[in-house]
């Protein structure tokens, strides 16, 4: 069941993601050759801790850092390490937290320094499908039009979309129903209805979208060893259309 949010659910859900938004624009500023991906947690969850919210991950599920760091080939849920960030990777950061009992939830993928033009066209695209299916985010609409809409601005491209995880309601919780794919057909799935707060989050890869999961139980990897992207917002479905709550300022 998709729950619905009253008016005053929604602030609260503005009010957590704009924690959020601050903490990955700071991040965004923190990212160049030399930092370590065990200082940009740090830095994110004193931010969020100055604010008086809590990392939504850590402790989830038992994943013991604030902060995804996924680092080129490593497509989702990449842990935080002494690893040191070099010219030419690229990173995402996966982000949320918990502020007066509402989630808030976004990812970015940034530039490491100076990157191969592919890896460029590659975050730009991710980036464009998720607007594209933002774009879809609206009443009367079905859940498939946002997922159409992500898959084939992606395939459009020549890159291909991550099967194997998917975007979420998110609320009192981090993941609530539905389920949103980056991949499938307009007109099918539930109809969207003004109150829902959807994460959507594609996740692209430059080759095939087969993943794998690493032995440390959380870094997924792209199996061709690829790279690969990652963009997510919160927003809210209005009468007036789709409000981005995780928007960066
Ligand atoms: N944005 C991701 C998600 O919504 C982050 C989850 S990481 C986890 O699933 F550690 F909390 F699992
Ligand atoms: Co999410």
């Amino acid at each position: 069941m998709v729950i619905l949010k009253l008016p005053e659910e929604i602030e609260k859900a503005r009010a957590s993601n704009r924690i959020v938004a601050e903490v990955l624009s700071k991040l965004k500023e923190k990212v160049k050759p030399g930092v370590t991906t065990r200082e940009l947690d740090r830095f994110a969850e004193e931010i969020a801790e100055k604010r008086g919210a809590k990392p939504a991950f850590k402790g989830y599920r038992g994943y013991p850092y604030a902060l995804c760091t996924s680092i080129n080939q490593e497509v989702v849920h990449g842990m935080p390490s002494a690893r040191v960030l070099k010219e030419g990777d690229i990173i995402g950061l996966d982000f949320g937290v918990c502020y007066r009992g509402f989630f808030g939830d976004a990812t970015i993928t940034l530039p490491v320094g100076k990157v191969a033009a592919g890896a460029l066209r590659l975050m730009e695209v991710t980036e464009q499908s998720l607007y594209a299916g933002i774009a879809q985010a609206k009443e009367g609409n079905r859940l498939g039009d946002i997922s159409a809409a992500v898959q084939m601005t992606v395939e459009a491209a020549g890159f291909s979309v991550v099967r194997d995880f998917v975007g979420h309601g998110i609320g009192k919780n981090l993941h609530e129903e539905p389920q949103i794919p980056n991949f499938g057909k307009k007109g099918r799935g539930v109809e969207l209805k003004s109150g829902m707060i959807l994460a959507i989050e594609p996740m692209v890869n430059q080759g095939d979208y087969k993943v794998i999961v690493l032995s440390d139980g959380w870094t997924v990897v792209t199996e061709d060893g690829k790279l690969s992207a990652h963009f997510e917002h919160s927003i809210a479905i209005t009468e007036h259309g789709p409000e981005i709550l995780s928007k960066l300022s």
